[in-house]
């Protein structure tokens, strides 16, 4: 080919590559604003999210080559705010036709391993990895560890430091038990719907402790478990004791069908973990259909709130997921504790006395950014509540949204968002409802008429949670809707409901809805709402 004709034919191909370019049509803009995802890849469960010297690092489950799960190694990505994330180059990767699953991290300030440094000196800043090696034989606990914050890693040489031979052994959770001066492991046997507690003194050799379950939910395997100590308060908010929470991944069989988180409440020794009400049922911690295999920051400082965050996902559909490009996000970052209920010491029957609460950490970050729109202290109807709503500036896409509603009478009131109308009283093609059922006690999030659903028949669902104070008067919103999901704290972070959507862009109307009541009853109202535009 002469000179000419190649330049011919490169003008020719960038022309017609131009005119495809301009055919295709918009892309919806799906990339979540607030929450992590790494596009274009796959990602799945978040691994050993660790603060360290004033930097939130999470890992993540990563197939460094595709956006369909496979080549499991760790992505790493981290962050001063919890907000904005910055990837880093893949931590650990798939070697040997070992995968990297799900796993842990600490710090080894002490060099306990001996590993971070020479014999008998102290390792600040020395971050472990405890992780699961899955190959076609068995799963096997592994270390490796990092010296330069989890930029660079070194696979521990004696590697696996657990290996029974197993199929299914997998997801270890390394925390320090200051009470016994021990690293304690909790590690899942999926099939058994049981976890095993392990204890070391140097992470490289592991004694079988304690064992617990199967119990509560156990029709899907059991995979990703945690154990940690929070605090528990009463409902003025002051401090009482504390008790221990076991989280338990479960992948099928959740509340709302597919993966979902349930947790037990109970004291650990160091090696046992004995529940407090043992016949009191499954607790889920989140209702939604997204919300799965959940992980707590190690190395928050003692006074700090516990944090975890999960993969908004659900194995029922998160290979099918529309690409963003990428498939895959975490959870907005949670504040944990665990509350008493107004009645305390007398449980509501068959209930769980103690609640786990979720508080998005988001707020705390962003709103220092971010002032409120406008705020309305005082009982409005819902009337009054979407007139003061059309007034302000629009919250836009992305936002939180926290208000109390009293149902009054109606047998349903609630928040209709992302709708393709800003009219309240024109019935939208587009919008996702979150409300409360008053006849069924329930709060639920109804995505069926949410945008993009007929990608999978799992997807379109209206999500339902039973309310734990179905008595109350009033139950306190806290909303976080982003560019493909929408997280619900009701019942003050009491009842979750995390969800993904997949709205059109141009869905942005937000307003208060009820059904109607006959003459003289009462009508639902709402009180002190508050708007926070978190968009770009
Ligand atoms: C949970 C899980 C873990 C496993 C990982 C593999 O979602 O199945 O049990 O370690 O994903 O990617």
């Amino acid at each position: 080919m002469t000179r000419l004709s190649r330049i011919l034919l490169i003008a020719f191909a960038l022309i017609f590559a131009a005119q495809a370019n301009a055919q295709q049509p918009a892309a919806p803009d799906w990339q979540p604003q607030l929450h992590f995802s790494a596009p274009p890849n796959w990602i799945n469960d978040p691994n050993g999210p660790i603060f360290l010297n004033g930097q939130y690092h999470l890992f993540f489950q990563l197939n460094p080559f595709g956006d369909q799960w496979g080549h499991m190694s760790w992505g790493h990505a981290v962050s001063a705010d919890l907000l904005q994330w910055k990837v880093l180059p893949v931590a650990l990767r798939e070697e040997n036709g070992v995968a990297i699953f799900s796993g842990s991290t600490v710090e080894d300030r002490d060099n306990t391993s001996g590993l971070c440094a020479p014999a008998g000196q102290k390792s600040p800043g020395c971050m472990v990895a405890i992780y699961t090696g899955n190959s076609q034989e068995k799963q096997t606990q592994n270390i490796a560890y990092s010296t330069d914050a989890g930029t660079t890693w070194t696979k521990f040489a004696g590697n696996p430091v657990i290996d029974l031979g197993l199929k299914a052994f997998r997801d270890p959770k390394v925390f320090w038990h200051a009470a016994s001066s021990s690293w304690v492991m909790v590690v899942a046997l999926p099939n058994d719907h049981k976890v095993r507690f392990y204890r070391s003194a140097n992470l490289r050799q592991w004694q079988a402790a304690g064992e617990f379950g199967p119990s509560g939910a156990v029709a899907g395997e059991w995979e990703c478990p945690d154990l940690f100590e929070l605090p528990v308060r009463d409902y003025n908010g002051n401090y009482q004791e504390n008790r221990w929470v076991l989280s338990v991944n479960v992948s099928a069989g959740g509340p709302n069908g597919g993966s979902a988180d349930q947790y037990f409440v109970g004291m650990f020794d160091g090696s046992r973990f004995n529940l407090d009400h043992p016949d009191s049922g499954t607790h889920w911690a989140d209702w939604g259909k997204d919300f799965y295999a959940s992980t707590s920051f190690s190395n928050l400082a003692p006074d700090h709130d516990r944090l975890w965050i999960a993969w908004m996902d659900n194995w029922q559909y998160a290979a099918k997921l529309p690409s963003l490009p990428g498939r895959g996000e975490m959870t907005v970052p949670r504040a944990l504790s665990l509350r008493q209920p107004p009645t305390h010491p007398a449980p509501t029957p068959g209930q769980e006395p103690l609640a786990l609460v979720q508080k998005p950490v988001l707020s705390v970050a962003a709103h220092q950014k971010y002032r409120a729109m406008f705020g309305a202290p005082q009982y409005q109807t819902i009337e009054e509540a979407n007139a003061r709503l059309a007034k302000g500036k629009a919250p836009g896409r992305v936002f939180e949204l926290r208000f109390e509603l009293d149902p009054g009478e109606a047998a349903e009131a609630g928040l209709r968002l992302r709708r393709s109308s800003n009219e309240p009283n024109e019935r939208a093609l587009e919008e996702t409802i979150v409300g409360i059922d008053t006849e069924k006690g329930q709060i639920f999030v109804d995505r069926t008429r949410s945008g993009k659903t007929d990608w999978s028949p799992e997807f379109p669902a209206r999500m339902t949670a039973p309310m734990r104070h179905s008595q109350a008067q009033t139950t306190r919103f806290d909303i976080v809707v982003d560019e493909n999901s929408v997280e619900v704290f009701a019942e003050d972070g009491e009842t979750v409901l995390s969800s993904l959507i997949f709205p059109s862009a141009g869905s942005t109307g937000v307003d208060f809805y009820m059904t109607p009541v006959p003459p003289g009853s009462e009508p639902a109202r709402v009180r002190d709402f508050e708007v926070f535009p978190l968009g770009k």
